[in-house]
């Protein structure tokens, strides 16, 4: 099984969808190991975009992550990265079809709604950041796999 990272960001508590677009993921049959309700610092946040430092949206970014808490998540399941950002849509908006996460519920690309981690070594990098070890919680189905 495959882990990634997610992260519902600051617009989302804002307009009260946490739990529509948890809800995404939980009904795709993703299982949720691990989630977090925080407000990032500066250091955090710069460190958690660092690839991106120097790009012309890296100030917006920033910003925005900063305006608000944020929900932090650990989904797990066969495939887990690819499946996420497929629910997920496109980073641009205006390519995000309706029937994604952000073709539904983004209007601008800057306040895009949910990072998704885009590789193995991201979402091992980017879980690191938001959580210790212990707080991922390798928890069973009942008698047998639903999905
Ligand atoms: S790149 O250059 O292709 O690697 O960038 P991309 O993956 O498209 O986007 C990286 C993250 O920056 C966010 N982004 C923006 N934020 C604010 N304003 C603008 N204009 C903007 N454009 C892109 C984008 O949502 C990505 O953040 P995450 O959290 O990873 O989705």
């Amino acid at each position: 099984m495959e882990k990634t990272f997610t992260m519902l960001k600051p617009g989302v508590l804002q307009r009260r969808i946490a739990g529509e677009v948890i809800h995404r993921f939980e009904r795709k049959g993703l299982k949720l190991i691990a989630l977090k309700l925080l407000q990032m610092d500066k250091a955090m946040v710069e460190t958690h975009y660092a690839e991106h430092k120097g790009k012309d949206f890296y100030g917006k970014l920033v910003e925005y992550t900063l305006s608000g808490p944020v929900v932090a998540m650990v989904w797990e399941g066969e495939e887990a990265i690819t499946m996420v950002r497929r629910l997920v849509g496109p980073t641009d908006i205006d390519v995000s079809l309706p029937g994604t996460i952000r073709g539904d519920y983004a209007y601008r690309t800057r306040l895009n709604i949910v990072h998704a981690s885009d590789s193995p070594a991201s979402a091992e990098r980017e879980i690191a950041l938001f959580f210790k070890p212990e707080e991922l919680i390798d928890w069973k189905d009942g008698n047998g796999h639903w999905f």
